[in-house]
Parts: C-alpha cells; structure tokens; sequence
C-alpha cells in the first residue's frame, strides 16, 4: 500500500519552487499529493500539468502579501488532502535594493502601509512564513512532518542596499532555530540555494545597478555571463532530498546544498543520480 506524503511548496509558480514542485511530482509513490501555491494561477497550472496525474495536484492561487493567505493556504490544503508531511517555503522577493536612508518611506502612512514595499517584503519574506507555519504546526505534528526554508547566503552575509531581503532571510534562520527548540516532533531546516538561474536573478541584474555598490552588483552579473548560475532542476534535486529525508538531528540548521551532509544524504537516497 502507498503511504500518502502531502508535501505544501510556495513560489511553486516559477524558478526554485516550480523545479521542486516538478522535481517532488516525480518521486511518486514517495510523493503522492502536492498543493503548489503562488499569485500565478495560470503559471502554476503551467507547472501542474507537468506533473504526473499519479500525483494528485492541488493548486492555490494565492497572494501572501495578503495576511488572510497564509491560514487559506493551510485550509485548502487540509480540506483537500487531509494532511500535510512536508511545508516548503519558497516564495520570495528582493523589496528595495537601496540603502535604508534612499528607501521609499516618506509616504508611509496607518492607511497606506499594507501597500509599501517595506511591509510586503516583511509579509511574502518573513510574516507569512510564520503565519503559514504556524497554522501548519498541529498538522505536521501528526505526521512527524517537515519544515524547509529557502533562505538565501544573503541571511548570514550583510550587503550593501539589501537590508531589507537580508533581514527578512535572517529572520527566517532565527525562526527556525527557535522552532527547533518549540517543536521536537518537526524537522525544521534552513537552506540557502546558492546564486540559481531564476527572474529573481534577473531581477536584480536589472534593478540592482542604481542602489548596490559595482563590485557586488558586478559580481552578479559576471555569475551571469561566465554561465555560473546553479540551474533550478539541480538545486531543486538536493532540496528533495531534504524534503522527504532530513534527519530530525539537523532541525534548527541553516545548511548550504554544498554541505558534506546535504551531499551524502542525496547521494545515500537518490544514488542512480535520479
Ligand atoms: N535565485 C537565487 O539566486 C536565490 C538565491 C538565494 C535564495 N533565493 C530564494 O529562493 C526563493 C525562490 O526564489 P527564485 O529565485 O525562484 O525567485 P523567482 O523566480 O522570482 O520566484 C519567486 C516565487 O515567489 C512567488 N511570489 C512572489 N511574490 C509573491 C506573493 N506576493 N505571493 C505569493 N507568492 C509570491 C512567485 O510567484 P508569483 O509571482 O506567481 O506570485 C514565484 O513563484 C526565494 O525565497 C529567494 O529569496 C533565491
């Protein structure tokens, strides 16, 4: 008999999420459901019908810039599949790439903050992270679940105009350290993906010139030219592996898919370099 593993990704819509989404969807029968949500529904029905109908596919469009999302997503998920083994968080955005006295505050009023880039980076990045994994908790506690960030080295490495997305990413680390220490039925994991080929990159290549200092934004666009970039489909390979067979002994680390633990693990689950 197959076990059921219901497995929740974010950002499934495109880049790192959407190759994990796809990337999970092939492992049936260790994954049977998957609920895939972003703002895009046509994207993620895009991303839907590459995955194989064995897998039962629940799309939910959904914005997480809006505080109401986070219990719907959870909502929707349990009253379809009744579970939930896996929560990935992968969506993400850059907000402002200026330094903190250059970002755009000066119209900020009570009325109009739900709508500052300020406070979406803080929802998408960080408050709806918890809030999402917060109304996963009971959930994953019945099935000894797991819980996947997709930080960013940016958490552990301050650059110049990106406070914002810093701070945001390293909220998400702490989160899951002290989540480690609420929840000893859950696995919580931190990752950062390394500099992937995805319209995040894209994004900053061409957003970033005007607030980053040259040397960093340089950097980013030689990544890009000398074909440096990790593409998704092999990221989302390594983060799989996490999904379905992080130890529990890891919860609460922020670990890099280069790690030599991250390495054996993959190479132990999937060793025919599936
Ligand atoms: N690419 C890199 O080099 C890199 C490096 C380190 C960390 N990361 C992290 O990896 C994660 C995935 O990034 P990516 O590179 O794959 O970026 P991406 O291609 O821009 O994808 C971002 C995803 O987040 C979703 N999203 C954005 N705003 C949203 C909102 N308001 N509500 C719901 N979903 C929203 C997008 O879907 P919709 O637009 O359809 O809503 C999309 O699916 C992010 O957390 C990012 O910080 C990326």
């Amino acid at each position: 008999m197959t076990t059921k593993f219901v497995c929740l990704v974010t950002g499934a819509s495109r880049g790192i999420g959407s190759a994990l989404a796809q990337r999970l969807g092939s492992l049936h029968p260790s994954v049977t459901h998957l609920a895939i949500t972003a703002r895009s529904e046509q994207d993620l029905n895009l991303v839907k019908n590459q995955i194989p109908s064995q897998v039962k596919t629940l799309v939910i469009p959904a914005d997480l810039a809006n505080p109401e999302a986070p219990k719907h997503i959870i909502n929707e998920t349990i009253s379809n599949f009744g579970q939930i083994d896996c929560v990935v968080h992968g969506a993400g955005t850059l907000g402002e790439i200026k330094p903190l006295s250059d970002q755009s505050m000066e119209h900020i009023t009570s009325e109009n903050y739900q709508q500052s880039t300020l406070f979406k980076t803080f929802q998408i990045n960080l408050l709806s992270v918890m809030q999402v994994t917060h109304f996963a908790i009971p959930h994953l506690q019945k099935t000894n679940g797991r819980v996947i960030f997709i930080s960013s080295g940016a958490a552990a490495y301050p650059t110049y105009a990106w406070s914002t997305y810093c701070v945001t990413k390293s909220g998400m680390n702490m989160l899951c350290s002290c989540l480690a220490l609420e929840e000893k039925d859950i696995t919580f994991l931190s990752v950062r993906p390394g500099v992937v080929d995805t319209k995040m990159q894209k994004e900053l290549r061409e957003q970033g010139k005007e607030g980053m200092q040259s040397e960093d934004y340089d950097k980013f666009i030689k990544y890009h030219e000398t074909g440096q970039l990790k593409s998704p489909d092999d990221v989302a390979k390594k983060i799989s592996s996490l999904c379905l067979y992080s130890p529990k002994e890891w919860s609460g680390r922020f670990v890099s898919l280069e790690d030599k633990d991250v390495e054996t693990l993959y190479a132990q689950k999937f060793s025919t370099n599936v």
